[in-house]
């Protein structure tokens, strides 16, 4: 009876150290996933936990790194830290002590996006732990463009809608003025510009006689949710009347009707300053004591066409 109880003593204390040389004293304990924007930071939230056992643990050497890539971004030791460019140690008085073993990256790109492991080796211990960074950029607004510009009646026509920026890739839809969907007659193409963001461009094809007055263009991002929309009417081309859709149709009469009725209202000004001056002058002569006023003021009045010239 001893002995098995022995044995099981012994099978407890094995197994509690097979448990400790796996797992020791320390826990690291990461979020797992976090989502970062193009352009801002991103903290990869990490901690170090401890076991009730022990109450005071010294960080020997801690250890950042990203699957798929060979260098660590990021590690302490021997009291130092190294660190890639854009990578930075979250708590800014970090010491051996502080539990707080977040990174954060600086300025946050596509090449971003990935997994991440944070490995700890203590005065009691090692752990780690990981966590996974999904990298996010909004799209542009989008802009339309309908080729021809003026949609011609008994031609088929097609709508261009494009927009950038955005990651991961996303998608682009047409809705007609009742929001019936158009996507399947239309094409989009996406291309990744040198940052890894998506271009996406799409191309809605009308055919002659069946347009509608106005479409839509949304765009989805690559977790299915809209992102953005934009309303677009087509200026159809006409033979006859006024255009009311592009307004360089009708500013351009508008201008000389304008000027002319301008040129006109100062002729009517100019004739009336005549007539009164030609009907005042016999009665506005006697008034004036000196005569040679007259002569005086014309003077006047050509010097200052003179300066004028000379400038
Ligand atoms: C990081 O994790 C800790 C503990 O899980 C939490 O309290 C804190 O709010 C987190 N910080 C961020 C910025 O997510
Ligand atoms: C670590 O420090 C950063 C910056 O102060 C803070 O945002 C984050 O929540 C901290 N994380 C934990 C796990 O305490």
């Amino acid at each position: 009876m001893a002995s098995i109880g022995t044995c099981l003593f012994l099978f407890a204390v094995i197994c509690v150290a097979a448990g400790n040389s796996k797992n020791d004293f320390v826990t690291v304990n990461c979020d797992a996933e976090i989502v970062g924007m193009v352009g801002h930071q991103s903290l990869l939230n990490c901690s170090l936990q401890l076991s009730a056992e022990v109450s005071d643990v010294n960080i020997r050497v801690v250890r950042w790194s990203k699957k798929g890539r060979k260098l660590p971004v990021m590690v302490y030791y021997e009291g130092k830290w190294n660190k890639a460019p854009g990578y930075d140690v979250a708590e800014s008085s970090w010491n051996e002590k502080s539990s707080n073993l977040s990174m954060l990256i600086t300025s946050t790109s596509v090449t971003d996006d990935g997994e991440y492991t944070c490995t700890v080796v203590t005065d009691s211990g090692r752990s780690e732990g990981s966590t996974s960074l999904r990298v996010r950029a909004k799209y542009s607004p989008p802009e339309v463009h309908s080729i021809p510009e003026k949609i011609i009646e008994n031609q088929d026509s097609s709508l261009i809608c494009e927009t950038g920026g955005g990651y991961p890739e996303g998608k682009i839809r047409w809705l007609d003025v009742h929001d019936k969907d158009w996507t399947a007659s239309s094409e989009m193409e996406a291309k990744q510009t040198d940052d890894g963001l998506f271009q996406l461009s799409s191309k809605l094809l009308l055919k002659r006689g069946s347009t509608f007055d106005e479409y839509k263009c949304v765009v989805y991002n690559a977790r299915g949710s809209k992102e953005m929309e934009v309303t677009f009417k087509p200026s159809p081309e006409k033979q006859k009347g006024p255009e009311t859709h592009n307004p360089t149709h009708y500013v351009a009469p508008l201008v000389v009707i304008g000027s002319l009725a301008v040129g006109l209202l100062l002729l009517l000004v100019l004739c009336r300053r005549r007539q009164t001056q030609l009907a005042r002058r016999p009665s506005t002569r006697p008034l004036m004591n000196n005569p040679q006023e007259v002569p005086t003021q014309d003077y006047d009045v050509e010097k200052g066409d003179d300066q004028k010239t000379d400038q």
